[in-house]
């Protein structure tokens, strides 16, 4: 493992309680927690059925897994077997804790993208949420996704926008560089010891380096936040400039 993967690994341990306490900041006593999958209907750009008519009953892997959101909403849905990877012990804590609170079936195992710890061709479907950009090695990560899934098997990979991420909110600038791919490095908690490092692909790179693993990529949707596609700007406190550009891109692909 390199420096920088162990040292956000460090820095994903070290943020763990906090990140996982903004999951939960708006559960209230005896409800369950959020645990949305990439496939619900109310997704992020919503399903593809072209690409892929349901999860249910199907093979799939979550890739940088975290709390297990992803995981344990895909069990919901009816994926089987659910299986959800990520390098940092404490995130994997919450996963496991999120399943027993569901009482869902997925498993939970420590791994690096770039080296998943999983046989070839053994998914129907994959999927990574806001994991990928902090991965300095993507092409390596974006091999192991498309060894671990079968031909034909659908990988959806959402990142932060790279125009969200090159904008300085508070004055409404561009602060950062579109072209430049990093890393950046980003200041979670002054008391950390770590900070976070990602890496700002351009949407181009992006679609290039699925295209050289080996994916035909079949959708590409950039998303704004779902305050904004409500309408309803009155229920965040964002800086405006936020509300004009995507939140999040996510591409739908298929390994070839
Ligand atoms: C922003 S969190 C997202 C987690 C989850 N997908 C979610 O939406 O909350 C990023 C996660 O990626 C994991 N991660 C980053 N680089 C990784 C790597 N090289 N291998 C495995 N996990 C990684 C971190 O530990 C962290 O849990």
């Amino acid at each position: 493992m390199s420096d920088l993967r162990r040292a956000n690994r460090r820095l994903w341990n070290e943020w763990s309680d906090d990140f996982q306490a903004i999951w939960r900041s708006g559960t209230d006593e005896g409800e369950l927690p959020p645990a949305p999958s990439p496939f619900a209907d109310d997704a992020p750009g919503g399903p593809q059925p072209g690409i892929l008519d349901s999860v249910e009953g199907q093979a799939y892997v979550e890739l940088g897994c975290g709390g297990g959101q992803g995981s344990v909403g895909t069990a919901e849905l009816g994926a089987d077997p659910v299986v959800g990877v990520d390098f940092a012990g404490d995130q994997l804590q919450y996963a496991r804790e999120l399943r027993e609170e569901y009482g869902v079936d997925a498993q939970f195992v420590q791994g690096d993208v770039t080296d998943l710890p999983l046989p070839d061709d053994r998914f129907d479907v994959a999927s990574s949420e806001a994991a990928f950009q902090m991965v300095p090695d993507l092409d390596t990560a974006l091999g192991e996704a498309h060894r671990v899934l079968r031909e034909g098997g659908v990988f959806v990979l959402s990142v932060p926008h790279p125009l969200n991420e090159a904008l300085e909110a508070e004055s409404g600038t561009v602060g950062g560089d579109y072209l430049d791919p990093g890393p950046r490095e980003i200041t979670i908690d002054e008391e950390y010891d770590e900070v976070l490092r990602t890496f700002d692909r351009s949407i181009a790179d992006l679609h290039g380096a699925l295209l050289d693993a080996g994916f035909a990529v079949r959708r590409l949707i950039e998303h704004q936040r779902h305050a904004v596609e409500a309408n309803e700007p009155e229920e965040t406190d964002l800086p405006e400039v936020l509300w004009r550009v995507p939140q999040s891109v996510r591409f739908w692909a298929v390994a070839r």
